[in-house]
């Protein structure tokens, strides 16, 4: 460089530094939208991202960026101070349908420097879906070579399907079951479990089954998972009707499904044939639809220092699960946001302990009221200088049994058949005017006794309660048919 463009360039370098633009990216302060008073910590609740569409997965990668799915396929990475965002791949061989797509994702770096993103999406081939996981390397601002982890069959829905590498760079990768009841149990299939696989693809020698990746079996639809202290891993799981699940897994354990829902409890549950199951450390019913998950031991929220953080969808909250100093009891559940954001669905940490949450309000299922206008969202959770926007109070986990037909249906039914009995095009049909729920009495009970492909079964509930959500459903939205008695229910019962 000559001494006259050294000169030159100096110019510009003072000309850009001198307030029009500034030379370093600075951090923006993001616009706090609410304050959580906590325990002992005033918490600011701080917009970082709008206008996405469905992230899946938010995880903090090597880089000190925030990577993130969009289940249609896109994977970006977010600037956890400026909230600017990078698409670094759109995943060309996604197949995105209601709860299928671009899934789970972790990142890991190699000593040698070198990132890689490990990707789990469905794909569609003729009529064949499968659940593939995938691995990038990230050039400068893309990921390039993919290269096939494993592939394993899908379906439209229960793919799972969460996954982490352990600080030892082994992947842990939680699938669905595919929505087939005997893949769960079957230790041949790898659906329904925890697998565990080395990066390139290969079984760890120390796997629990020589030659096999399966490490933990008997689990429905996983939808969070997360390494707490001294290698425990704990899953979130979907219970069908009831039974919402949080397990501490072991190697080897068998967590029921779809024999056991929950915990071993009822009398069919606990036929010697199904011993040896392990229970969950934490079950809801209702259902909240449980989602992304993490460990939370940080000093910069003390009060939730060693507890998990859960993210859920149809209840539509943050929960902090306080653990014991074992980490194998949850000795308390507090409930914030609840119903303020929406869906809420994934969940990540920063290394000083800032946490960051995105929405899905803009996925298949949107509760009332939802998606607004600026959704999706990543927002992030930090303590706060000073209280702004509405005050959110921290709650107790106090789901009671509804008493009444209204309750009993926003409860077990609204999430899939929607508060004005509406249902979902195309997935849950709408009950207003409905010839089965008019019409037919016997056979609207038997139904919701025996439960139809993706509709559960309610046989769970008490005469009563059956009666009650049942009479309700045909005297709401316009709907004009007498009452179900709880007499009929149990003749019903019987006559099966
Ligand atoms: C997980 C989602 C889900 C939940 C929760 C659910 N349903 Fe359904 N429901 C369905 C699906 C799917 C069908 C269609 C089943 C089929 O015919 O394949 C259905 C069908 C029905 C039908 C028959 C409608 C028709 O046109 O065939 C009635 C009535 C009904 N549900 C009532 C209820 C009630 C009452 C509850 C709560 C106690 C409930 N459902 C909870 C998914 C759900």
């Amino acid at each position: 460089m000559n001494k006259n463009s050294f000169g030159l360039n100096l110019f510009f370098i003072l000309l850009i530094c001198s307030g029009l633009y500034s030379c370093k990216e600075d951090s923006v302060a993001f616009p706090q939208i609410a304050t959580i008073q906590s325990d002992s910590s005033l918490l600011g609740v701080y917009e970082v991202a709008i206008n996405r569409k469905v992230p899946w997965e938010i995880c903090w990668g090597p880089d000190g960026k925030i990577w993130m799915t969009e289940q249609e396929g896109g994977v970006s990475r977010l600037d956890p101070s400026t909230g600017k965002i990078q698409s670094v791949l759109k995943v060309p061989d996604v197949w995105f349908k209601r709860t299928a797509g671009l899934l789970g994702m972790d990142l890991f770096k190699e000593s040698d420097g070198t990132i890689y993103a490990f990707l789990n999406y469905t794909h569609q081939k003729d009529t064949i879906v499968t659940s593939k996981l995938v691995r990038y390397r990230l050039e400068r601002d893309s990921l390039v070579e993919p290269f096939l982890v494993l592939q394993i069959p899908g379906n439209h829905s229960h793919n799972g399907s969460r996954l982490k590498v352990s600080e030892d760079g082994i992947i842990y990768w939680a699938t669905g079951d595919a929505h087939r009841y005997g893949n769960a149990q079957d230790s041949t299939s790898l659906n329904g479990k925890i697998l565990r696989i080395n990066r390139e693809g290969s079984i760890p020698d120390d796997n629990p089954i020589a030659g096999s990746p399966v490490w933990a079996w008997g689990f429905r639809n996983m939808q969070g998972l997360t390494e707490g202290a001294s290698g425990k891993w704990y899953a979130s799981e979907h219970g069908e009707a009831t039974d919402d699940e949080i397990n501490l897994l072991q190697p080897l354990g068998n967590y029921g499904w779809p024999e056991i829902e929950g915990y071993t409890d009822s009398a069919k549950e606990m036929d010697p044939a199904f011993a040896n199951r392990i229970s969950p450390i934490k079950t809801w019913t209702p259902t909240i639809a449980p989602a992304g998950l993490v460990w939370y031991n940080k000093d910069r929220i003390p009060e939730w220092k060693n507890s998990l953080l859960l993210v859920s969808l149809k209840a539509q909250s943050l929960r902090v699960l306080k653990l014991d100093k074992s980490g194998e009891k949850i000795t308390d559940e507090i409930v914030l946001l609840e119903g303020v954001y929406g869906r809420i669905r994934s969940i990540t940490v920063s290394p000083e302990g800032d946490i960051f949450m995105a929405t899905s309000n803009r996925d298949w299922n949107p509760g009332p009221g939802f998606p607004k206008a600026t959704d999706d969202r990543v927002l992030k959770i930090s303590p706060a200088k000073e209280s702004k926007g509405e005050i959110l109070k921290p709650g107790k986990a106090g789901l009671v049994h509804s008493k009444d037909g209204a309750g009993i249906y926003n409860q077990y039914c609204a999430s899939c058949h929607k508060p004005n009995g509406s249902g979902v095009t195309g997935s849950f049909p709408s009950l207003v005017q409905n010839e089965l729920v008019l019409n037919n009495s016997d056979s609207l009970v038997k139904l919701v006794l025996q439960g139809k492909n993706q509709m559960p079964s309610f046989s769970f509930m008490k005469d009563e309660e059956l009666a009650m959500v049942l009479s309700y459903i045909r005297t709401a939205w316009s709907n004009e048919a007498g009452v179900i008695t709880p007499a009929a229910i149990q003749k019903k019962r019987t006559n099966n």
